[in-house]
């Protein structure tokens, strides 16, 4: 086969030597669950994005849940966050018997609009949480969002599942709130396999998150099998959850961590080489940017106009030349569960709506190379040019 038809897939994890080694060490140590390995990744991410408290989860969806439920969040409770993203987001605010009411995005943008909030906070009663998710790794405007959230007595949460490493001048995103949390999902540019973290600057919730983790123990499993004076004794003070990030994992992810510098760097230059083939596109608009953007996605959108092909065209003809895509997101609003829970209709949330009929979100990872994101630029400006494949 040659090197033209190679199947470039939408996203792969970099995994190297360092990683399988890191792995090895855990298997070999004897201790597989959360232990020194966990506490560490804790303390290293804790130091990366400069929060006191960072708590190592198997997932930004149990990291959520455990946000939200530390924050108090429970029945009767309104939680705000945009349609534009995915179902975790909103699933953890059911889990706790609370009512999601969501705000559209901003013209043009997959994040949260500050004006759609500010008019949905001043109508909604018992609104007690903002969620803003950083959609693709471009930091929502959280001066704005934080106004909003302090003015109307709401906690605020970053879903920073996209958002890593994503430096901004206010400090990383998934720290300018509450409490963020971020994801390791396979494909997210660092990972675990699955994992998350939380991070806050708040000692109450830091606690309350660490008992919720661990089955709602007074103490962990580490400590009450490797402390000095180890004790077989344990009380459970609440019906707490099982979320903690296993030594295998977060032996990974401390790898990784060390080259996330690195792997921004890579994912930057791709998208720099497909604002270069599309800027000059008029039948394709560029994915929003700004300050921290971490670039976890490239999510283009098509211009619809006689004669060009649909977002559904272009996925189309990409698989046509061997090139995986994605689409982020299909917003929840328009979710059986959501849309007949709370009476939506697509056109309740218009830009989120126009947002996902036009967006695919392009090949962009470490270790893909530029060669192959010049395919992909060729790729989109062949379909779009009706070529064959
Ligand atoms: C915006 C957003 N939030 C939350 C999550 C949940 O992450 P996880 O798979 O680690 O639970 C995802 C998953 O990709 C996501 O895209």
């Amino acid at each position: 086969m040659s090197r033209n038809t190679d199947f470039i897939a939408f996203a792969r994890p970099s995994i190297g030597p360092e990683e399988e080694e890191a792995v090895l060490r855990v298997m070999r140590s004897g201790w597989l669950t959360t232990g020194v390995e966990a506490l560490a990744f804790e303390k290293e991410f804790s130091e990366y994005v400069g929060s006191p408290h960072a708590l190592a989860v198997n997932s930004a969806t149990s990291g959520l849940h455990l946000a939200l439920e530390a924050l108090g969040i429970g029945p009767g409770d309104v939680v705000a966050t945009s349609p534009y993203t995915f179902t975790s987001t909103a699933a953890v605010v059911r889990h706790l018997g609370a009512e999601v009411a969501f705000c559209d995005v901003a013209p043009g943008s997959y994040n949260m609009d500050p004006d759609a909030l500010g008019r949905l906070l001043a109508g909604t009663k018992n609104c007690r949480a903002v969620i803003a998710v950083h959609v693709g790794g471009l930091p929502c405007d959280m001066k704005a969002i934080r106004a909003l959230a302090t003015r109307y007595g709401c906690a605020l949460v970053e879903d920073a599942a996209h958002s890593f490493p994503s430096e901004t001048a206010g400090g990383y995103a998934g720290t300018l709130g509450d409490v963020g949390v971020f994801s390791f999902y396979a494909t997210k540019t660092i990972t675990t396999g699955e994992g998350g973290m939380l991070v806050t600057r708040d000692p109450r919730v830091a606690a309350r998150a660490e008992k919720m983790r661990m089955h709602g123990f007074d103490r962990a499993a580490w400590d009450r099998y490797t402390a000095k004076r180890a004790s077989w004794r344990y009380s459970v003070t609440e019906a707490g959850f099982k979320y903690n990030m296993p030594d295998i994992l977060a032996a990974i992810g401390r790898e990784q961590l060390k080259k996330a510098g690195a792997f921004l760097e890579e994912r930057r230059a791709v998208a720099a080489v497909y604002d270069g083939a599309f800027s000059g596109a008029a039948w394709l608009e560029l994915p929003p940017r700004g300050e921290g953007h971490a670039w976890h996605l490239y999510s283009l959108r098509t211009r619809p106009a006689k004669g060009t092909p649909t977002r559904d065209d272009l996925i189309a003809g990409l698989a046509d030349r061997g090139i995986g895509s994605s689409v982020h997101f299909i917003p929840l609003h328009t979710m059986p569960y959501y849309a007949e829970r709370y009476g939506l209709r697509p056109e309740s949330f218009p830009n989120a709506a126009s947002a996902f009929e036009r967006t695919v979100s392009l090949p962009i990872w470490q270790g893909m190379g530029l060669d192959a994101a010049r395919r992909v630029a060729e790729a989109v400006l062949g379909v779009t040019a009706g070529e064959g494949a």
